[in-house]
């Protein structure tokens, strides 16, 4: 993938949204226990699936979720697409908030959806939501959705209820549905909650809640979990959804996420120490080594989100520095938003020798830039 997406093998890589950290054992044991056992027959257990995904989000959380509003889907992109096609029609609009994780454009216009735009704002070096703005955009465009990344990836802001309230009632006027993609849920840091868009008054959003793929760093063998609150329109989902034959899943994707809610808890707090650690570290390195690099609060998710702006390079210079000269696959903030090709997203769940190792490399490379 490297060499598909940066021309050259040999980068340290901090791009893609997974983990370089092996799983949970709870999990890994799951897993050996079905291939020792060998047998591959059709097995379903998705209600046991949603009761670990309740129970985590209970204990976790505070949150209280109904067991019959999920709907299994193989993944949360997926999901998202299939809710898109059964909420709205071509050339709808459905709102983003910029920067933003790049598969939402994606996933809009290869449904022949309309992307509309409301930026984020950056006010006393905190991205915040731009509510005026929302207002217009929903005034001036046929809006039926909005697709909210709550906790937000790539700026790694937590939203907070207050915000996540406003969004509800400008949307709810409006009488736009919102679709809250939760999948960055449990990677919150000290002083912050994830407040799940469900926790507000019960109306017409959707979530896609409970995905291990990120919290247990189970990409590629996880599936997406829709949650819809209103029992007819979770019918008319789960109907569409059953008659494609997408919610069977497998056996490995089904006990490895059982195993991860009921027993990965205490990997999960490790891991929340550990990406702490890292982001002290990081912030103090910038702070004395690169000043010129900002590096903007991180309240949840394992991304960190990287300013170059003061750096004072264009696209093309800031590009050869990371990848050249510092030999570092970092995620351009142009795939978020054609606003920020000074940007870059960074992910940190890797050793922290790797990270301080990779800023070495940036801190020698930019010094030389000089
Ligand atoms: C906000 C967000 N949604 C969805 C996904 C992908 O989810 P899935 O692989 O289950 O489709 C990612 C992966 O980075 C993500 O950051």
């Amino acid at each position: 993938m490297l060499e598909n997406m940066f021309g050259a093998r040999e980068l340290a890589s901090f791009w893609l949204a997974d983990m370089d950290f092996k799983i949970a054992p709870p999990i890994t044991k799951e897993l050996e226990r079905i291939v020792n056992r060998g047998v591959y027959a059709y097995e379903f257990a998705t209600g046991e699936v949603f009761d670990a995904i309740v129970d985590w989000n209970r204990t976790r959380h505070h949150l209280d979720l109904n067991h019959r509003s999920f709907v299994q889907v193989s993944g949360v992109l997926t999901g998202i697409s299939l809710l898109i096609r059964e909420l709205t029609q071509p050339n709808d609009g459905i709102l983003i908030q910029t920067p933003v994780y790049h598969q939402f454009a994606r996933v809009i216009k290869s449904n022949g959806r309309k992307i509309i735009r409301n930026p984020l704002q950056i006010i006393d070096g905190n991205y915040e939501m731009d509510f005026e703005d929302l207002e217009k955009k929903l005034q001036a465009n046929k809006v039926e959705v909005i697709l909210l990344c709550n906790p937000h990836n790539p700026v790694g802001r937590v939203w907070r209820k207050e915000e996540l309230q406003t969004l509800l009632e400008v949307a709810n006027r409006y009488n736009v549905t919102i679709i809250s993609d939760e999948i960055h849920a449990d990677i919150i840091y000290a002083g912050y909650n994830f407040n799940s868009l469900m926790s507000l008054s019960v109306g017409k959003h959707i979530s896609l809640i409970g995905s291990p793929a990120k919290t247990f760093g189970m990409q590629s063998i996880s599936n997406g979990y829709i949650y819809i609150p209103d029992e007819i329109k979770m019918k008319q989902i789960k109907k569409t959804v059953g008659a494609m034959y997408l919610n069977h899943g497998n056996a490995f994707t089904t006990f490895a996420t059982i195993a991860a809610f009921q027993h990965g808890g205490p990997w999960l707090d490790e891991l929340l120490v550990y990406l702490e650690r890292s982001i002290s570290w990081i912030q103090k390195f910038l702070h004395e080594e690169l000043p010129l690099i900002k590096i903007y609060p991180v309240e949840g998710t394992y991304q960190i989100w990287l300013d170059f702006r003061p750096m004072n390079l264009n696209q093309k210079d800031l590009t050869q520095l990371l990848t050249q000269k510092a030999k570092l696959a970092l995620t351009p903030g142009g795939w978020f938003d054609r606003e920020s090709p000074l940007f870059m997203r960074m992910n940190i769940a890797a050793p922290l020798s790797k990270i301080q190792a990779a800023f070495q490399q940036l801190s020698i490379a930019a010094n030389e830039n000089l």
